[in-house]
C-alpha cells in the first residue's frame, strides 16, 4: 500500500467550509475504486492521527487525485490552508469499495446512486466508472443538500441528476427519497434496480426502510462513521449482519466502508 508524500496540485473552497484538493498522487489514482478512501495526514508531527477522506475522482492518465472535505476540526482546518505545492503525507488506498460488477446482472435495467452531504464526491467517481462499463443501463443520480448545491455540473455526463434539499433551494424541497418516489418509474415486475449510496446514517437508514416496496438490490458506504481510517480509534463499529445470520458489531474502517444493504443494522 502507498504511504508517502504527495503534493497538492490545486485547492479551491467550493462552499463555505466545503474544499476540493486535487493532489498529484500517481500511484494512488492508478489503484483507486469508487467508494475507497484515502487517510491524509497534516504536517503537524504533534497530531498523529490522519484524517479518512473517501475519492472523489481519480484520474489514472493524468495522476490525480480529487478530494472533498469539509472543514470540521484541527486537521482538515489545516488541510484548508495549504497551498498548491505542499506536500502532504498520503496512506492508501483504504477500503473496499462499491461493488461495480453486481450492475453487470442482465435483470438490472436502473442503477441509482443517492448521496447525502459529504457522502456526494464520491458518488462522482462511481457514476463515472459505472458509466464507462455499463453505458447500457440508465443511471439516475440523487443528490441531497441543506440548501444551494455545491457539486452538479460534473455528474450530469453520466445519466440523469435530481437535487433534493431541504429549503428547496435546490430542486426538489425535501428529501432524497422524496426525489425518488417522484422521479422513479418501474414499468415492469421483472425490471431489477441496484442502488448505491453514501451519506448521513439516518438518510441510509430511511432509505433501507423505504427500498423494501421494491425489487431492489442496496449497498451502503457507511463512511460517516469513521474517525481515524487504520483501526486504531476503536470510532467505527457498524451492527452487521453476518453471512451465518449472526449479528456482530466490526469495525468499518476495516471491513467496509461498502456493505450489502440488507446486512446493515441501524440502531
Ligand atoms: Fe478508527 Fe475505524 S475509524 S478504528
Amino acid at each position: 500500500m502507498f504511504c508517502d508524500y504527495v503534493t497538492i496540485h490545486s485547492q479551491e473552497e467550493m462552499a463555505p467550509g466545503i474544499f476540493r484538493m486535487v493532489l498529484d498522487a500517481p500511484e494512488v489514482a492508478r489503484e483507486a475504486k469508487p467508494g475507497q478512501f484515502v487517510n491524509l495526514y497534516v504536517n503537524d508531527p504533534t497530531k498523529l492521527l490522519p484524517r479518512p477522506i473517501s475519492i472523489c475522482e481519480a484520474d489514472a492518465e493524468k495522476g490525480l487525485l480529487t478530494l472533498i472535505y469539509a472543514v470540521v476540526g484541527k486537521g482538515t482546518e489545516a488541510f484548508a490552508q495549504y497551498a498548491p505545492g505542499t506536500k502532504l503525507r498520503l496512506m492508501g488506498v483504504l477500503g473496499n469499495g462499491f461493488p461495480l460488477e453486481r450492475a453487470a446482472q442482465p435483470e438490472v435495467k436502473e442503477i441509482i446512486l443517492v448521496g447525502g452531504g459529504l457522502g456526494i464526491p464520491p458518488m462522482l467517481f462511481l457514476a463515472r466508472k459505472l458509466h464507462e462499463m455499463y453505458p447500457e443501463k440508465g443511471i439516475r443520480m440523487f443528490n441531497g443538500f441543506r440548501s444551494t448545491p455545491w457539486i452538479e455540473e460534473e455528474f450530469h455526463p453520466y445519466g440523469e441528476v435530481f437535487n433534493a434539499s431541504d429549503d428547496g433551494k435546490s430542486g426538489f424541497q425535501g428529501n432524497v427519497i422524496d426525489a425518488m418516489e417522484y422521479k422513479l418509474i418501474f414499468t415492469d415486475k421483472d425490471t431489477k434496480a441496484l442502488l448505491y449510496t453514501c451519506g448521513p446514517i439516518p438518510m441510509m437508514k430511511a432509505i433501507q426502510k423505504w427500498q423494501t416496496g421494491y425489487n431492489m438490490e442496496t449497498w451502503f458506504s457507511l463512511e460517516e462513521r469513521m474517525g481515524c481510517g487504520f483501526g486504531a480509534c476503536a470510532g467505527c463499529p457498524a451492527k452487521l449482519r453476518m453471512p451465518d445470520g449472526s449479528i456482530k458489531k466490526e469495525g468499518v474502517c476495516k471491513m467496509g466502508p461498502v456493505f450489502p444493504g440488507e446486512d446493515v443494522i441501524f440502531e
